[in-house]
């Protein structure tokens, strides 16, 4: 028997020590590069815990400034404001409203951080309606879409009034980049920037944020939110949010939709983001309280995964306890 050929070509090489390993690694995650959401409960006393959402709390106003403090000090790049309204009602008025919960929420971010982390904004009306749906209705009951961007414009003024450094549209309307930058624009905020939810799908994968906003909505926005099987449509969103004058485009959720992300990633000019969304949370937690994940490695491995398909930027709830990782040089 003639003895079995030895490689030439040795690939093990360079995986043999962590050092080396880390010298090689084509994609690394920083602290800078995370967002991590946040939700402010307007009838909030004191923090309440979000029961499908290990972690993750509604906020307090004091317990607001000091997870931004504390996300602040551990480096991470930007903090995106979800109010939760204790009254809502069908054109979402609080969204609009200086002293509406969102609103507030971005001043006292801006008052807490100043300009050292990136506050950004939520721009969609579902949390302020009483039906649940991201824009407004017409008589027939579906969301009507031109109506949605009046809301949209008048909202992305009050954000801006109120603060926010970028605004974070993730309506889905026709045309909503277009219609909040000409609103900006309108009134000299030439400089807040726009972050649009291009590419985002109706996913089951949202079911624990609805929680965490009290969703009101019966039904599903799958007349706005993209259909998962779509690829190409992904594109097609995020090239028109290009052409509308968007400054950043995002692809949500995640790791459900990498390819999405590598897609829109290698085609498009400017920053792309990715958001980790509350499914994707509930599963490493749920599994990792029985013992069948490894928490850490599992959170570190969806991040890098994330990075490795294209996204400059990531939205993650664990944006904060991930950074300080980083800091240890724990990676
Ligand atoms: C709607 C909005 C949603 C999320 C962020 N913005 C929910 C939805 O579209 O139903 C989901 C975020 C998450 O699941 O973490 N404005």
């Amino acid at each position: 028997m003639s003895p079995a050929p030895v490689p030439t070509d040795r690939p093990r090489r360079l995986r043999a020590t962590a050092p080396l390993r880390r010298l090689v690694a084509e994609h690394r995650l920083a602290a800078a590069d995370l967002v991590l959401p946040v939700f402010l409960a307007e009838d909030a006393t004191e923090p309440r815990p979000i029961s499908s959402m290990p972690g993750v709390v509604q906020h307090t106003e004091d317990s607001l400034r000091a997870a931004a403090r504390e996300a602040a000090d551990a480096g991470v790049g930007g903090i995106m404001l979800f109010g939760v309204p204790a009254t809502r009602d069908a054109t979402g008025s609080g969204a609009t409203d200086p002293r509406g919960v969102g609103n507030r929420g971005l001043t006292l971010l801006r008052e807490e951080v100043g300009d050292d982390v990136v506050v950004i904004s939520d721009l969609c009306l579902d949390e302020f309606t009483d039906h649940g749906h991201c824009g407004v209705l017409a008589s027939d009951g579906s969301v009507d879409n031109d109506a949605t961007l009046q809301r949209y414009a008048e909202m992305a003024v009050a954000q801006y009034e109120a603060g926010a450094h970028v605004l974070g549209l993730s309506g889905m309307m026709d045309g909503q980049v277009a219609a909040c930058r000409a609103a900006l624009d309108g009134v000299g905020a030439t400089g807040t920037a726009i972050l649009a939810y291009s590419a985002k799908y109706a996913s089951a994968f949202y079911g624990p944020f609805r929680e965490a906003v009290d969703s009101q909505l019966q039904g599903d926005r799958r007349t706005y939110q993209m259909d998962p099987a779509n690829r190409a449509e992904g594109m097609r969103e995020a090239l028109l949010d290009v052409a509308e004058g968007a400054d950043i485009v995002m692809v949500k959720p995640a790791l459900g939709y990498l390819d999405v992300l590598a897609d829109v990633a290698a085609t498009v000019d400017i920053p792309v983001a990715a958001y980790q969304v509350s499914g994707e949370l509930a599963m490493v937690e749920a599994a990792a309280a029985n013992g069948w994940l490894d928490r850490r490695r599992t959170i570190l491995e969806s991040l890098t995964s994330i990075r490795r398909a294209g996204a400059g930027i990531i939205a993650t709830y664990w944006a904060t306890e991930v950074a300080r990782w980083l800091a240890d040089g724990t990676q």
